[in-house]
């Protein structure tokens, strides 16, 4: 290989210099492209990088080319219309014609094999009802809370500013507005693209950005401030998140410029760190004093953690200390393991944390176990896209449900798989000024608006065919094996941790 490349190469420069000499001297022009590709292949051969590239100088290209083209590949060219991953293209093309408000009908039938161990299904009723046209709303404020907030059954989850461009969180915010439903600003803090008119739930990670103090800790005067904003309608912090749970993240000095560093309240142009926990909080009392100085903080606006589950005998020692100290959050949100991130070690999302049901189910039970149910809501989110999937967490206990990357189709993401290169051709999932451009707010906030509105009224259709009017009435035994969703606690937890919650 090594010396037919040499040979090539010389063959090709002989050759056209005889037929200059011989024939035409227009054939010189042939030298602009020849030797560009001799040097380019002497480079590549000498290069210690790239094995490849030393054993097939020219040719290698064509696999970082097709490499770097894969997830278009098998998208346009694969994938079918049940396997796309994380969402297939059935699904994606769901949220798409709902958010165009175009026919969302499914043609000639299911198009999955129903005779399989994975088959999900409601047990509709013989006494199937008009879809009710009271769209249900979830009051979330316990107890300890003084300023109760009224939900939608289904919300945009966390995504900061950075790791959406303006024009997406500006079309997001507008689009919860005008459908009445929250959107959550991530732990990257409050930007002036939030600020269009839509609910806020104000997420505070372990960067505490938006109220910290110069070294990085949680600023309570800050906070404060920020929290008073009528706008923020809860706080959220956040523990853990499925996709990576246990991880912080990194803000690098590139993506560090003035104005997300005015917005987060960090120096411009440096590396900041997000540490994988938060700093006070050590043991379960921590965590239950830090809410309850966020609710006296924020003037008694609710207050919620998010987490992904991991080791429950934790869970269960946090819930014990609520009722021992009485001091409880309003809300927690359950993220599963299947959710999704800008960027996140494959490990932290392949294999870290519970995913979504199960945890769902223990929490449930677990709250329900210390009477503590009703005065805490979950929220559930990890890819909740349509109405089954929101009636079915319901089942599972959760109130209501959160959604990120079905809002984010709802905005135009195609699946593209670059959230992390900045290079998302969608505008979507970027900083990058030029790309962001290709959303034109006020169309997507219309979008985000319709995805909502026909979403929740396919809720509501599916209550209609059970029977039912409200999405409290749905249980579990309304589902084909139901009784094996619950097992599927069994199946992750050992029998010492259920002993404690039953
Ligand atoms: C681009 C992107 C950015 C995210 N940023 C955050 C974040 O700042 N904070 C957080 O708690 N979760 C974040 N998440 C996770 C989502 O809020 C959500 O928990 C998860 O994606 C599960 O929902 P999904 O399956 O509907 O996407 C992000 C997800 C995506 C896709």
């Amino acid at each position: 290989m090594r010396h037919s490349f040499y040979k090539a190469a010389v063959f090709l420069v002989l050759l056209i210099a005889a037929l200059a000499f011989y024939i035409d001297h227009s054939w010189l022009y042939a030298y602009l492209v020849i030797l560009p590709l001799v040097f380019t292949g002497v480079y590549n051969r000498v290069q210690g990088k790239h094995a490849i590239l030393r054993n097939f100088p020219i040719l290698g290209y064509f696999r970082y080319m097709f490499e770097s083209i894969s997830p278009e590949i098998q998208q346009y060219f694969i994938e079918r219309n049940t396997d796309g991953k994380p969402f297939s293209r059935n699904h994606r093309a769901l949220v798409y014609r709902r958010a165009k408000n175009v026919n969302d009908t499914h043609p000639f039938g299911t198009q999955h094999d129903l005779d399989t161990e994975e088959y999900e299904a409601l047990r509709h009723s013989i006494y199937a009802t008009e879809p009710v046209t009271d769209i249900p709303r979830v009051t979330i404020g316990s107890s300890k809370c003084l300023q109760p907030y009224s939900a939608s059954v289904l919300n945009i989850s966390a995504m900061s500013y950075g790791s959406l461009s303006k024009n997406a969180i500006m079309a997001l915010n507008k689009g919860a507005q005008k459908g009445g439903f929250y959107h959550n600003t991530g732990e990257g803090s409050i930007s002036d693209y939030h600020l269009m008119g839509g609910d806020l739930v104000w997420q505070i990670g372990t960067g505490y950005f938006g109220c910290r103090t110069e070294d990085g800790d949680f600023d309570p005067g800050k906070f404060a401030e920020k929290a008073a904003n009528a706008a923020v309608k809860m706080i959220e912090l956040k523990v853990s998140q499925g996709a990576k749970p246990g991880h912080g993240g990194v803000l690098p000095a590139a993506k560090n410029n003035e104005e997300i560093a005015r917005i987060r309240g960090v120096k411009p142009h440096t590396t900041i760190l997000s540490p994988p926990g938060h700093r006070h909080v050590k043991k379960p009392e921590d965590l239950l004093h830090f809410i309850q100085q966020l609710r006296e903080l924020s003037k008694g606006k609710p207050v919620g953690f998010k987490l992904c589950v991991g080791r429950t005998e934790e869970f269960i020692d946090l819930v014990e200390k609520m009722k021992e100290l009485e001091i409880w959050p309003d809300f927690i949100t359950v993220d599963g393991a299947e959710g999704g991130t800008g960027a996140a070690p494959l490990e932290f999302s392949d294999f870290v944390g519970l995913p979504l049901e199960p945890a769902l189910i223990f929490v449930h039970r677990t709250l329900e176990k210390y009477g503590l149910r009703n005065e805490v809501k979950i929220i559930a989110s990890g890819k909740v896209l349509s109405a089954f999937s929101i009636l079915r967490r319901r089942a599972l206990g959760a109130d209501i449900c959160n959604s990120a990357r079905a809002f984010m189709f709802s905005i135009g993401c195609i699946q593209a798989l670059r959230c992390n290169t900045n290079k998302c051709p969608a505008g979507v999932a970027t900083t990058d000024k030029m790309l962001a451009k290709g959303i034109v707010v006020e169309d997507k906030a219309e979008r985000v608006y319709n995805f909502h509105r026909n979403t929740v009224h396919a809720v509501m259709e599916l209550l209609g065919a059970c029977g039912l009017k409200h999405t409290d009435e749905i249980t579990i035994e309304m589902f084909v094996k139901g009784d094996e969703m619950v097992a599927l606690t069994n199946k992750y937890f050992p029998d010492s941790v259920l002993n404690r919650v039953e």
